[in-house]
């Protein structure tokens, strides 16, 4: 039990990574905040984990929103205990050409994902520096380490996030807190569309060394790592969980 009393609070838990988080964190003795928009597969998330005599529990909150993060944060605090573990995880994607895409896509894309990063990483770091210790996981993408095409709202976040964890983590080291981020690749409801339309899913597989897109409980052995005290010496790093495709 590598997590066996840590508490964490992980966010875009009612499906795909997240959701894998939240299992292999609680399997681990991890208690869960699993935070979601979607109340309905969030609570699944919970009861799922419950039923194998885990421990998690379910809070609705929009990640955009400060105020929505801290509370999910106080949630774990009065279930829990002290915050050990954050997970900011949550996005979404509004795919259009640069010269097409509206405003508002723009503006949703990096406020669920650059915004909501710094917000996770601001509310928890208040609570971990007193405690001296604390690890926080970000997700970014290929899709933002190399470019692509048809989503620089999303590029534009992932890489952001890159910044956002390298610059926490060099600020929060002397207080025993690491801030790390992953670059996964796996099958989920996000990514339907590009592993199942002709078009894209050679391309994609072509660039994968492994040659398959990686099932979500690999890319949560990823996050336990950064979770764990086994990477007690590792902080500011983008672990790729992709196969190789971000070689
Ligand atoms: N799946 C991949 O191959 C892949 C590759 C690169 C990066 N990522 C990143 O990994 C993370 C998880 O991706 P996934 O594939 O599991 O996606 P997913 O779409 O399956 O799950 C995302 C979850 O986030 C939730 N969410 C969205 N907006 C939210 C908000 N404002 N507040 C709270 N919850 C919100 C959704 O309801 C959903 O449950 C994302 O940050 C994604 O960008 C995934």
């Amino acid at each position: 039990m590598r997590l066996d009393g840590k508490n964490a609070v992980v966010t875009g838990a009612a499906q795909g990574i997240g959701r894998a988080v939240c299992e292999r964190f609680a399997i681990e003795g991890a208690n869960v905040i699993a935070v979601d928009l979607n109340e309905e597969e969030g609570i699944k998330t919970s009861e799922i984990i419950r039923e194998k005599g885990g421990s998690c529990s379910f809070f609705k909150a929009n990640i955009g929103d400060l105020s929505d993060v801290e509370s999910a944060i106080d949630e774990c605090e009065n279930k829990f205990g002290d915050l050990n573990i954050i997970v900011n995880n949550a996005g979404i994607v509004r795919a259009a050409m640069v010269h097409k895409m509206k405003e508002a896509d723009w503006d949703n894309v990096i406020n669920v994902h650059l915004k909501g990063t710094w917000n996770g990483i601001h509310a928890a770091s208040k609570r971990m520096i007193p405690q001296k210790a604390g690890r926080i996981i970000n997700v970014t993408s290929g899709a933002g380490l190399r470019g692509t095409i048809g989503q620089i709202n999303y590029s534009s976040a992932k890489m952001g996030i890159v910044g956002a964890t390298k610059s926490a983590a060099r600020e929060l080291g002397r207080y025993g807190i690491t801030v790390n981020c992953i670059s996964p690749a796996a099958i989920t409801p996000m990514t339907e569309t590009i592993r199942t339309d002709e078009r894209f899913e050679k391309t994609y597989l072509d660039r994968i060394s492994l040659g398959r897109w990686g099932e979500a409980e690999e890319i949560a052995a990823g996050f336990l790592f950064l979770a764990s005290d086994e990477s007690s010496y590792v902080t500011g790093i983008v672990l790729r969980v992709d196969g190789g495709m971000g070689m």
